[in-house]
């Protein structure tokens, strides 16, 4: 092992030692300070969302953190080069923030299911439904629904965009289950119209109300109560952490129910015998890794297929092939970021 490589291993060591063993942490280790020594020469930048396993977690992003986090870290960088170590449309809108920067997604494969649950056409017939409802769309969806909706939101602030809006009825989309989440907690009350069944403009009715969309997240859909209360007869005093695009009943059962960072800092702030996250696998590996005197349970019969598409050794031949360069066309580039952007200027 030579001097550097020594070191990234001692300090992955130091944070990894009783969640990743020690003969993976050689090998990463190695990785690692390669992928570091491309990301200097290219003067890049390596942005790393809370589901990266644990060891590049550890070694190579500049930033880690949840959506809008991320989102903020991309806007804001002076380097040349952004490899986003996230999914598909994390990367599309680091590009819609920072758009003369080269954007590189470590794999081809790294998509979402709720970004592919809707087109911007199918926003345009709601909004032609709905005539001046406005849309808020997750960032979990592609540059083109973007690009069509007036706002963006994340899981950490859906609720405080909703509420910038000043209105008493929203098109949130796509997912049922944040949207289902935000109006509970809001005390609005949730439709979901079917397109193919009602191609004519349609009153809302009186009252706050949300239009939803039958988008899933097709890893944190299948987090149920049931698993929960098994959890509960074994770990009586277990905290359970659902993230909000679980559906309501899930989160409901839980004791808490945040974005990705939300979920950290409920751990770390508070004296649990055990946690549960319900959500991907490699979050619970990174909190127990920063919590080493705490006791976390995790469900990883369920992961993303997606995120986990994201190595080391894909991260070091993005930077090595300028891989997979993420472009957008200008004209849905500038409206899309103008949706990101005003959610920003919220918080
Ligand atoms: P966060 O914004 O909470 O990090 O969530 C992103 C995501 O894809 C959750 O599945
Ligand atoms: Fe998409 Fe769900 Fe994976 Fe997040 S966990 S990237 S929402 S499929």
């Amino acid at each position: 092992m030579n001097q550097q490589v020594q070191a990234m291993y001692d300090k992955m060591r130091a944070k990894l030692e009783k969640v990743v063993p020690d003969v993976e942490l050689r090998i990463k280790a190695e990785i690692a300070v390669e992928i570091n020594a491309l990301k200097a020469e290219r003067n890049a930048v390596i942005l790393g969302h809370n589901y990266m396993e644990p060891a590049l977690f550890y070694s190579i992003p500049d930033f880690v953190g949840d959506s809008l986090d991320l989102s903020r870290k991309a806007a804001q960088t002076d380097k040349d080069v952004i490899v986003f170590c996230g999914v598909r449309f994390m990367a599309e809108t680091a590009k819609l923030l920072n758009p003369t920067k080269t954007v590189l997604l470590p794999s081809e494969k790294a998509g979402c299911s709720l970004a592919a649950s809707i087109t911007a056409q199918d926003v345009r017939d709601l909004k032609a439904l709905f005539p001046g409802v406005p849309v808020v769309t997750y960032v979990n969806t592609y540059a083109d629904v973007k690009a069509e909706s007036d706002i963006c939101c994340t899981s950490g602030n859906a609720m405080a965009v909703v509420q910038s809006l000043n209105t008493d009825k929203v098109i949130f989309l796509p997912d049922e289950y944040l949207a289902g989440n935000v109006a509970r907690k809001m005390g609005w009350k949730i439709i979901f119209p079917d397109l193919a069944l009602t191609p004519a403009p349609l009153p809302v009715g009186e009252g706050k109300t949300m239009i939803g969309w039958r988008g899933r997240c097709e890893v944190h859909e299948k987090f149920t109560v049931n698993d929960i209360q098994t959890v509960r007869a074994q770990f009586p005093d277990v905290a359970v952490l659902a993230h909000p695009e679980c559906s309501p009943d899930v989160t409901a059962a839980s004791d808490f129910s945040g974005s990705t960072n939300a979920m950290i800092k409920y751990v770390k702030e508070s004296t649990a015998p055990q946690y549960l996250v319900l959500t991907e696998c490699s979050m619970g590996d990174n909190i127990a890794a920063e919590n080493p005197q705490k006791d976390m349970l995790r469900l990883c019969m369920i992961r993303c297929p997606h995120m986990n598409t994201i190595t080391m050794e894909d991260t070091l031949n993005a930077l090595k092939l300028n891989r997979y360069v993420i472009e957008v066309p200008e004209d849905i580039r500038v409206r899309a970021a103008r949706s990101v952007q005003r959610m920003i200027e919220i918080g």
